[in-house]
């Protein structure tokens, strides 16, 4: 059994949280991060919520040199860098596809062509590789998985999901079967990163599972980075006194997932040798709209005055539901223990105690400037 881990990204917000469990569960950790400004602010030291009991080592994965001396001694991988934001995504494609895909590709290469010990490797992927989710349609109760409504049809703002007859599809869990609509940039890097990985394993012998995260909430996602997580960007809103901003009419729903369970199932895979080679739903089959999670934010900060904005417009590529079946995790026999309402009390109660930057208008607007929002 592997000993020692090396976590790349280990010094942001999901990496982190796995470093503190493999460390109680008595692992040695290395950290390999570059601490990317847009996550960490400008600092030159990891940020305070980081173990000192790691290693650290601050290097970039596209630093071939740099990241096989982080090698050294590891026998398992814990793969979480990334740049990490679905709507930049789609006007930075050269810069995420470079760290994301290009980053796997110098890790798989180095484990392939240099002699590590490395025995085993965890991918984090996502849910945005599935694009929709998967409906039912109610008249004959075929299971369907429809790419993007039409922006006509959205700009009517008539935001449900339809099949060609107009018929409105009922939401239901998405398992990992379901076939892949990647609908961004990000998407398309992490299906790479993915399908790299799972390839490389399976001809080099080498034991890898792929993760499929759902939408993870919860202490140390950066407040300042209005790009990515969905309920960090509301703390930060509130926090500052203002309104959650969002996207459609706020029906939209997405299976949200507390980091505590995530990094409770990420472990649960890395020690079940029957998960080698295969992809699985972090999720928890719950599904909640995200107008829903503005509002719990807002209560929970005690501030329920501020009611979401919602613009009633939509951005480019974003979906309408997806939540996971996570039957294929549970049937192996790891469940989510937390519930949603505790999860956000926990968020919010660590919130009150960092520093947000609130800069989602600053974002809206480069989505407005590039066309991928319509005014
Ligand atoms: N947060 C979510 O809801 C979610 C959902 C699905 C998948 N994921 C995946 O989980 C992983 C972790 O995401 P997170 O939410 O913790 O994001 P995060 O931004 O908090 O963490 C990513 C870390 O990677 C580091 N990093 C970025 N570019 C790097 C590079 N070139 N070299 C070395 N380190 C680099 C950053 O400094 C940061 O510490 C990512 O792979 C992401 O795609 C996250």
């Amino acid at each position: 059994m592997f000993k020692h881990v090396l976590v790349t990204g280990g010094a942001g917000f999901i990496g982190s949280h796995t470093v503190d469990l493999l460390l109680q569960r008595g692992y040695k950790v290395r950290v390999f991060d570059n601490l990317e400004p847009q996550v960490h602010g400008n600092i030159s030291e990891p940020p305070a919520y980081l173990t000192r009991e790691a290693e650290f080592v601050r290097g970039d994965v596209l630093d071939r040199d740099a990241l096989l001396k982080a090698l050294d001694g590891i026998d398992a991988v814990i793969h979480d860098a990334a740049m990490v934001g679905v709507g930049q995504s789609q006007y930075q494609v050269e810069r995420y596809t470079r760290v994301n895909t290009g980053g796997t590709a110098v890790l798989l290469d180095l484990l392939v062509n240099e002699k590590t010990k490395v025995e085993r490797l965890l991918m984090a992927s996502s849910m945005s590789i599935y694009g929709e989710g998967q409906y039912r349609r109610p008249s004959d109760g075929a299971l369907l998985s429809p790419r993007l409504r039409p922006d006509a049809q959205l700009e009517k703002q008539d935001f449900e999901m339809r099949d060609e007859h107009g018929e409105a599809l009922e939401a239901v869990p998405t398992p990992e079967s379901k076939p892949l609509h990647c609908t961004s940039v990000y998407a398309l890097n992490k299906k790479d990163q993915e399908e790299y990985s799972l390839v490389v394993g399976r001809t080099h012998k080498i034991s890898v599972t792929a993760c499929r995260f759902f939408n993870v909430y919860g202490p140390r996602q950066s407040l300042s980075n209005p790009y990515t997580g969905v309920a960090a960007i509301f703390s930060s809103r509130i926090k500052n006194g203002n309104r959650p901003l969002i996207y459609e009419d706020g029906a939209q729903s997405r299976d949200f997932i507390d980091v505590r369970d995530l990094v409770s199932a990420k472990l649960f895979l890395l020690e079940n040798p029957a998960s080698n080679l295969e992809v699985y739903n972090l999720c928890t089959g719950r599904s909640t709209s995200v107008g829903e999670i503005a509002r719990i934010l807002a209560r929970l900060n005690g501030r329920p005055d501020l009611e979401p904005e919602i613009v009633k417009r939509f951005r480019s590529g974003d979906i309408r539901h997806c939540f996971g079946d996570p039957t294929k995790l549970s049937r192996l026999g790891w469940k989510p223990s937390i519930t949603l309402e505790q999860g956000l009390q926990n968020l919010v109660d660590w919130s009150a105690t960092v520093e947000a930057e609130d800069k989602v208008e600053q974002a809206h607007r480069e989505l407005v400037a590039r066309g991928l929002v319509k005014e």
